[in-house]
């Protein structure tokens, strides 16, 4: 453990959490994320659990290996917890567009991922997505070529990144959208008591899900790992 307790996640037993952390997760966690994820924690205190929970985190990094992952897009970066996990898992020549309005909060993260000898596989640029995207869109040269995408971030816009990077991906390839589950509250009934920040966004999630779960074009499989994460193959 480094400065903060566990993510709450999705799991509602402490206890397991705890355990399956403890036991598969922080031994095995590279030293320069338990720095990041210190640092992060001291410049944004309870704000830092927006960084990617640690067990679903080294989910990720396996996963982008069994895939062969080497072009890769990641949307919301924050002190770039996630964004050192996939470059730690991406070989030498590999590579990982991140956007993120927000340069202080990379910069959080930047000495560890430069300390961990990975910087030169990351173009970070600073602005909303939906503009990036959209210049990348039309450039023939990286339309379809993106080995996985990761959607952290606004939950208000991910239908409209959908739309865009299901294009960016290649056939085959893979779009991670993270916090589908919004901490249990997709469940819930809207006279259920939950807390207000949940409630403001919980529609749009719930809206994402309905939409992911019968989108012809890809291959669902929503995992409940962390908050909940929804993987989206692309088909055709
Ligand atoms: C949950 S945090 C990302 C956490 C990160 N993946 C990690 O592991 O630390 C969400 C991030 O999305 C960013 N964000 C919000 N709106 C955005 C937008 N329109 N385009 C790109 N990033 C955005 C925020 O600035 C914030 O840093």
């Amino acid at each position: 453990m480094t400065g903060k307790t566990a993510h709450p996640g999705i799991l509602r037993s402490d206890a397991l959490r705890k355990y399956i952390l403890e036991t598969s997760v922080y031994p095995r966690e590279h030293e320069l994320l338990k720095e990041l994820t210190k640092a992060s924690f001291e410049n944004y205190k309870a704000a830092s659990f927006m960084g990617l929970p640690q067990d679903e985190a080294q989910f990720l990094s396996m996963f982008l290996k069994l895939i062969n992952a080497k072009k890769t897009l990641e949307i919301g970066v924050f002190t770039g917890y996630s964004l050192l996990v996939t470059a730690l898992a991406l070989p030498e020549d590999g590579k990982v567009i991140a956007i993120d309005p927000d340069r202080e909060a990379y910069e959080v993260g930047l000495p560890y991922i430069q300390k961990a000898g990975v910087e030169h596989k990351i173009e970070f640029i600073q602005s909303e997505a939906v503009p990036v995207l959209e210049k990348l869109l039309s450039n023939e040269k990286e339309a379809g070529t993106f080995d996985f995408v990761f959607i952290d971030a606004d939950k208000e816009n991910y239908l409209k990144y959908h739309e865009i990077v299901l294009k960016l991906v290649k056939v085959g390839g893979v779009i991670g959208y993270d916090n589908t589950l919004w901490f249990g509250t997709v469940a819930l009934s809207e006279d259920d008591p939950m807390p207000e920040g949940l409630r403001a966004l919980r529609g749009h999630v719930m809206k994402v899900n309905s939409f992911l779960a019968t989108d012809p074009r890809v291959e669902v499989a929503q995992l409940s790992i962390g908050d909940g994460l929804t993987l989206c193959r692309r088909l055709s």
